[in-house]
């Protein structure tokens, strides 16, 4: 199963609302980037290379819709358009990445004005953004064939938060590596973390490997220890949000402590992930802005209050791993030992 979690279509993204997973596959057509922006905001988008893609079709539904009739008045819209994307969310670099990409294409393409320039610039703005998200499905499969050498049979693996299809444009970053891997008719089975307190774990994570006929199981948070202990797991795999050049990675809450919990069974590390994830401007990990959400997201569990409304809260939604504690970094061009990785 290949899922589409977004594609252009009709002039419009059209995009599966996490939030509504498992319990119904619901696609949400967005004309404009309002919308866009509230669903990444609250995670009806989400995953790194995921909201790369989703801001980039956005740059280029900004462009289409900009009724200026003047280059410089379509460029105040992409400018307004791009700080409204930028302001979703801080932490995936991914974000920043395609929305550069998009600018350097704009300002790149309106220095040769030609007659329709309007046109062809907007088409051009658009062919950018439908690559990017090619490129994302065709980065996510090379990092499933990559880190596919690393899974042997009888392998136990264990996974946190939803690095899969849903979030990318397609295959996943560290469940790539297990669809690949399962295609090659490799026995292995994966544990997945729950992922409190947004659950991306349960509720994307399980779906998906279940949809694929993946052997998972899923445990809470609190089990991961034990469950590595008494249950054998014999590596861990993750995603990731942004790698800085010396391979510190931040990821989902939870996975700095699931590192230390490999270090500490001699078990390998491994964060998967596409280059787009790779911030080269930033050396070390210290640099990388870390998300806070909003309290209700610990009060309540769905509409359910599980803590004192007057509870003080702290909810950071990533933490950083630092290098010492990865073994290696799977991107689409290689694996690489993290002694060796300087942000290639
Ligand atoms: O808050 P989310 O759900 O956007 O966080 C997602 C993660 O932390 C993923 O592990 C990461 O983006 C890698 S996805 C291939």
């Amino acid at each position: 199963m290949l899922l589409e979690p977004i594609r252009w279509q009709k002039n419009r993204i059209v995009f599966i609302d996490q939030t509504e997973l498992p319990g119904r596959l619901k696609y949400i057509r967005c004309r404009d980037i309002d919308v866009l922006c509230e669903a990444i905001k609250k995670l009806k988008i989400r995953g790194a290379p995921l909201i790369g893609v989703a801001v980039a079709l956005g740059y280029a539904l900004a462009a289409l819709n900009s009724k200026s009739r003047t280059i410089k008045g379509m460029e105040n819209d992409l400018v307004r358009a791009s700080a409204r994307l930028k302001a979703t969310r801080p932490t995936a670099v991914n974000l920043f990445w395609a929305l550069k990409r998009m600018d350097d294409t704009f300002f790149c393409k309106r220095e040769s004005p030609r007659p329709f320039a309007m046109t062809r610039l907007k088409k051009a703005i658009l062919k950018e953004a439908l690559s990017i998200l090619k490129e994302d499905r065709e980065m996510c499969r090379a990092i499933g064939r990559n880190g596919s050498r690393l899974i042997k049979n009888g392998d136990i693996v264990l996974t946190h938060c939803n690095a899969g299809m849903l979030a990318t444009a397609g295959y996943g970053t560290a469940l790539s590596i297990f669809y690949e891997a399962k295609k090659q008719g490799k026995r292995f089975r994966v544990y997945a973390d729950e992922t409190r307190p947004l659950m991306q774990g349960s509720r994307l994570t399980m779906w998906e490997l279940m949809k694929n006929r993946i052997d998972a199981t899923l445990i809470c948070d609190d089990m991961s220890a034990a469950t590595i202990r008494d249950k054998g797991i014999t590596k861990i795999i993750v995603g990731a949000d942004r790698i800085a050049r010396n391979g510190d990675a931040a990821n989902k809450i939870g996975t700095y402590g699931l590192a230390v919990l490999a270090k500490y069974h001699g078990i390998p590390f491994y964060i998967a992930a596409p280059s787009s994830t790779i911030d080269r401007n930033i050396a070390t990990g210290k640099d990388i802005p870390i998300e806070e959400r909003k309290r209700e997201e610990l009060i309540y569990v769905g509409s359910k209050q599980t803590a004192p409304s007057k509870a003080k809260v702290y909810n950071p939604a990533f933490d950083v791993t630092p290098a010492k504690l990865i073994t290696a970094i799977i991107t689409e061009s290689g694996v690489y030992d993290i002694k060796k990785f300087r942000g290639v």
